[in-house]
């Protein structure tokens, strides 16, 4: 078994096998990415389509990069301009968009599941970009090849994802992953921001962050998604910095040599220092940046040559 997935909706349906067959083929597309002619052709021909319906600068740049570097026809829906400003539900969107023949449709939605529901009424190969509170396997498998990278395996290390978990698909997509991967995950931020039900997940849940930090290797900072919140879940932004902003400080609490994460977009000052995510000694936040582009090129040349497998076996059974 190499990578057998249809779609890529989340972590949680993928092998541990999967992830390492995926994360392997992105390690090449690293180094085909900062070559000066960075083509291959393993989607010419096809056609993807990007259709964000939440705000998006890393992951739809770097889906659209990666199409195009893999010699796709990439169409950006833009969602301000298009007729769901009418009322069109999703749906009937992707029903429309589905009738022009796209082979990938890379979906962000601010609906958890939404994009499940979706992949289920076409018939290409779908990605989730982000759906609500749910998953963003994209995210969480850049996190992944990043932490690889850094530290030489994706076993056995100790993660400590901190902040907003509660309204976190990134927290919920690498707590899966790293827990597949066996890797000890411990959780930190105020009550109110972790999501109920967390013990289920089997990490370790703390609310003080030098506690939490405690001899971790990876330290993952999550931004205040106030978009997501509807009511007052911290006292102030000073006093959530003081308490769980990352700073040097509290970063002495952690390994030696533990490297800082952010997915983006960052508040510098609200949940992380600007100079210390600016620290090209500890913090690995632009790697996580280029690995998108190759971990996206990845899944989707895998999806890709599954559908291909598909539709040539569906042809072959209509003969
Ligand atoms: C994240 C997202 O959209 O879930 N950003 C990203 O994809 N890089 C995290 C966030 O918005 O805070």
């Amino acid at each position: 078994m190499t990578f057998r997935a249809r779609h890529l909706l989340g972590i949680e349906p993928l092998h541990p096998l999967e992830i390492t067959t995926l994360l392997d083929l992105a390690d090449t597309y690293v180094d085909l990415n900062r070559r000066t002619i960075k083509h291959s052709d393993a989607l010419a021909g096809m056609t993807q389509i990007n259709m964000f319906f939440e705000n998006s600068t890393r992951t739809q740049a770097s889906f659209e990069l990666a199409g195009k570097r893999l010699g796709a026809d990439v169409m950006n829906m833009s969602v301000s301009q298009s007729s769901v400003k009418k009322g069109e539900t999703l749906i009937d969107t992707a029903m429309t968009l589905n009738a022009m023949h796209p082979d990938l449709l890379v979906v962000r939605h601010q609906n958890s599941g939404a994009v499940n529901q979706l992949a289920e009424k076409v018939n290409c190969a779908v990605l989730n970009a982000g759906d609500g509170k749910h998953e963003h396997p994209t995210q969480a498998l850049l996190d992944a090849l990043t932490i690889r990278r850094a530290k030489g395996r994706l076993h056995r290390l100790t993660v400590a994802i901190c902040g907003d978990i509660a309204h976190s698909r990134v927290a919920r997509s690498n707590l899966i992953l790293l827990g597949k991967m066996e890797n000890r995950v411990r959780l930190i931020g105020p009550p109110t921001l972790m999501p109920a039900g967390v013990a289920e997940f089997g990490c370790e849940v703390y609310d003080d962050m030098k506690a939490g930090l405690e001899g971790a290797d990876v330290v993952m900072m999550l931004r205040l998604q106030k978009e997501r919140m509807d009511g007052a879940f911290i006292p102030s932004e000073r006093e959530y910095y003081h308490r769980y902003g990352l700073d040097a400080e509290k970063l002495a609490f952690a390994k030696e040599d533990a490297i800082v994460m952010h997915p983006g977009p960052m508040n510098r000052g609200v949940e992380i220092d600007g100079t210390l995510a600016d620290d090209i000694n500890r913090s690995v936040i632009q790697e996580q940046v280029e690995m998108g582009v190759a971990v996206r090129m990845a899944a989707m040349d895998l999806l890709a040559r599954n559908l291909k497998a598909h539709r040539g076996a569906e042809a072959a059974g209509e003969h």
